[in-house]
């Protein structure tokens, strides 16, 4: 996505809190497109999210679209219901899958154009069913953002 955008001539101001996937993203996959930019963000940590939207101001101008596609998109936990240990890892994915669409928008919101855009990444993952994944946090998190 970010690629097309820079192909068509826009600027891209992409986060991550991946240092090293970010890297590659910026310097191998975008590294023809000068007008890409990029910072390490936490979008658990509201304020590094607020920091960056400043910047992403600073260096874009205005800001048309915000897109936000962090996730954990790849659960480790067996067995939530009995395995205790697995309250961190729950509460983890609950904080980044939903709880941060809420903080991106709006540490952005008043600083984007009037007719601007914020775009959710979600998932039909709640509407199908599985045994032992009623709670899971997969489904429950993008269940409440649809
Ligand atoms: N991959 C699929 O098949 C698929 C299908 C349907 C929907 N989706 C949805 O797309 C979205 C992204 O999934 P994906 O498969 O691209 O996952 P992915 O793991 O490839 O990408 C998610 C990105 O979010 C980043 N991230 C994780 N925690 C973060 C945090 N705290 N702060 C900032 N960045 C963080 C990761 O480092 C990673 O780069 C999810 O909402 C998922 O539900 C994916």
């Amino acid at each position: 996505m970010s690629r097309m955008l820079l192909q068509r001539g826009h600027s891209v101001y992409i986060i991550d809190v991946n240092e090293e996937e970010l890297a590659h993203t910026v310097n191998v996959h975008l590294k023809d497109y000068p007008k890409r930019f990029s910072a390490i963000c936490d979008v658990t940590n509201v304020d590094q999210v607020r920091l960056v939207a400043e910047d992403a101001v600073r260096k874009l101008g205005i800001v048309d679209c915000l897109v936000n596609d962090a996730a954990i998109a790849r659960p480790t936990m067996a067995n939530p219901m009995t395995d205790y240990s697995t309250w961190d890892e729950y509460n983890k994915f609950i904080q980044v899958n939903l709880i941060s669409a809420f903080t991106v928008s709006q540490a952005f919101a008043s600083k984007m154009a009037k007719d601007g855009a914020i775009v959710h990444i979600s998932s039909t993952r709640w509407q199908q069913s599985q045994a032992d994944w009623y709670v899971h946090p997969f489904v429950v998190s993008p269940s409440n953002v649809k």
